[in-house]
Order: structure tokens, then C-alpha cells, then sequence
């Protein structure tokens, strides 16, 4: 799974991860990626888990619907904002391709000591592991949190000493809307990524220019995760079809608009990844 990842960097162009917050997202999001030729990680945040039907039930979901829509395309299905040791492997035992510890609320060297323990048991099951440095802000299904820099010797140790396989360093990016203007370090970023060899990792892209993005990409991001921007559409489109007929009440006929506008979103994000027509 990794080397999808690798080759997104070797290639200047990042594959999207796109949270799923139900079925419909599982087969819009599949449905984008695989009309657009572009790998796909689809997120599931440890936050929504029990929401989403617990670790095993959501992972089988996902493969089950690769195969009843016979998607060609590469899919990692990955854990996002792993809460705890415990909970990433309990991931990796549900059959996930890749999970994200999240130590950013952890000292450094607590940080590293978990995020090592996940490594080792992720990478005995082959599956990789993303580490995070530093504190990205917003919020996030109820996570709330400030906005904290990652520190360059920070990010290079956790990197190597926890043999990570990709990297979230915090340069300012934050989950949700953004207040005012997003301001990223791209000076931190140009640092980063010419001391680390990894594949970096953007969060909070929802609210991110275009121009940003692709600046990311250049520096080395080679995954950047939506999540807020894709529920925008799939609310804003529900609340334009109940409105249009009030008295609607079939589920189906409420639902598949809201299917469309997921599709839209992820297409429009992949292009501006620039992720399409890779495979
Ligand atoms: P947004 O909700 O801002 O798109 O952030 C998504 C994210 O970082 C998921 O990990
Ligand atoms: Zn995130
Ligand atoms: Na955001």
C-alpha cells in the first residue's frame, strides 16, 4: 500500500483521503475515484467508529463493496486519528491497509514510544502507519483543538525512530472551516521535507486554495485528507431537495441527490490533486 503512496511523491501529485461518514460515502467515493482513474484512500476517523458500526463491520463494508462494484482502482482503506494504541491495532486486526496514530496531544517521547508500538504491530500485518507532529486545530467530530507547529527535529525523530511510512507535520492546516484566510508554513514545510525521505501527509484540506494545495504537493505531501468540504455539498444538497418538496419522505428519493453531490465534490478534489488518470 505504500508504494501507492511513494509513487503519488515520486510523481508530484497526492492521493485523496476521503472520510466516510456512511454507505452512501463507501460507494460515492469509490464511484469518483474509479471514473476518474485515481487511487483513493477512503478515512474512517476513530472518532465515528462506533457511528460507522465498529472497526470489523465498517472494514468488510468497504472490501465487500470494492468487489460487488468491481472498483479496478487501488483503495487503502485507513484509520484516521487513531485515539489510541489500542484502538489502531485494533484496526490492523479488522483488516485495515494502513492506520494514522494521532500522539499530537502526547509529550515527544511519548509520542514516539506509542507511535513505535503501532509500527511494530502494523508492520508484521503489513500495514503502514502515519504518524502526526505537532497539533492541527479546528475541529473534528467533536475533537477540538489549537493549532501547535511541528518542530523540525520533532518530526525527524519520530520519522526515523518509529520507521513511520508517512508523515502529518502541523504547519497551521485545521479540521472544519477555517477562520479567515489559511495561513500555511511553507518555509517549515521546504524544511521538512528535505530532511525527511517520507511521504508527508496534509489534514484539514477542506477551505485549503487550490494553489495551496498544489505548493503542498510540490513540497512533498503525497496524501491530503478532506472531509468537512464533501459533507458541505452532501448536507447543502439534502437541505435543497427537502426544500424543494416538502412533502418528500422516501428515503431514496432524498438520499441519491445527495449521492451526486458526494461524487461532484471527490471528482472536483482529485482533479485538484492531480491524482486522476493515474492508474
Ligand atoms: P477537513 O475536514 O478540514 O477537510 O480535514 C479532514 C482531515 O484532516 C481528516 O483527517
Ligand atoms: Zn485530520
Ligand atoms: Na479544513
Amino acid at each position: 500500500m505504500n508504494s501507492f503512496i511513494q509513487k503519488a511523491k515520486q510523481e508530484h501529485y497526492a492521493i485523496p483521503q476521503i472520510n466516510v461518514n456512511g454507505l452512501i460515502w463507501i460507494e460515492s467515493i469509490l464511484k469518483a475515484a474509479e471514473e476518474t482513474r485515481s487511487p483513493i484512500i477512503l478515512g474512517t476517523t476513530d472518532k465515528v467508529i462506533e457511528f460507522l458500526g465498529g472497526y470489523q463491520f465498517i472494514c468488510s463494508t468497504i472490501k465487500n463493496k470494492i468487489k460487488a462494484m468491481d472498483i479496478t482502482i487501488p483503495v487503502i482503506i485507513h484509520l484516521d486519528h487513531g485515539l489510541t494504541v489500542e484502538n489502531c491495532k485494533k484496526a490492523v486486526d479488522a483488516g485495515y491497509d494502513s492506520v494514522m496514530f494521532d500522539g499530537s496531544k502526547l509529550s515527544i517521547d511519548e509520542n514516539i514510544k506509542q507511535t513505535k508500538e503501532v509500527v511494530d504491530y502494523a508492520h508484521k500485518n503489513n500495514v503502514i502507519v502515519e504518524g502526526e507532529v505537532g497539533a492541527i486545530g479546528g475541529n473534528e467530530d467533536g475533537i477540538i483543538g489549537t493549532v501547535k507547529y511541528a518542530d523540525l527535529d520533532d518530526c525527524i525523530n519520530l520519522a526515523k525512530e518509529a520507521k513511520l511510512d508517512t508523515l502529518a507535520p502541523a504547519l497551521g492546516s485545521v479540521h472544519g472551516k477555517y477562520q479567515g484566510e489559511p495561513d500555511l508554513g511553507f518555509t517549515e514545510m521546504e524544511e521538512i521535507q528535505k530532511a525527511i525521505d517520507i511521504p508527508l501527509v496534509l489534514h484539514g484540506a477542506s477551505g485549503i486554495s487550490d494553489e495551496d494545495l498544489l505548493k503542498a504537493i510540490h513540497l512533498g505531501h503525497a496524501k491530503i485528507n478532506f472531509n468537512t468540504e464533501i459533507n458541505i455539498a452532501w448536507s447543502n444538497q439534502i437541505r435543497q431537495t427537502l426544500n424543494e418538496d416538502v412533502s418528500l419522505f422516501n428515503p431514496q428519493q432524498i438520499l441519491n441527490p445527495s449521492k451526486e453531490a458526494i461524487i461532484e465534490t471527490v471528482k472536483s478534489i482529485i482533479h485538484k490533486c492531480t491524482s486522476h488518470n493515474r492508474v
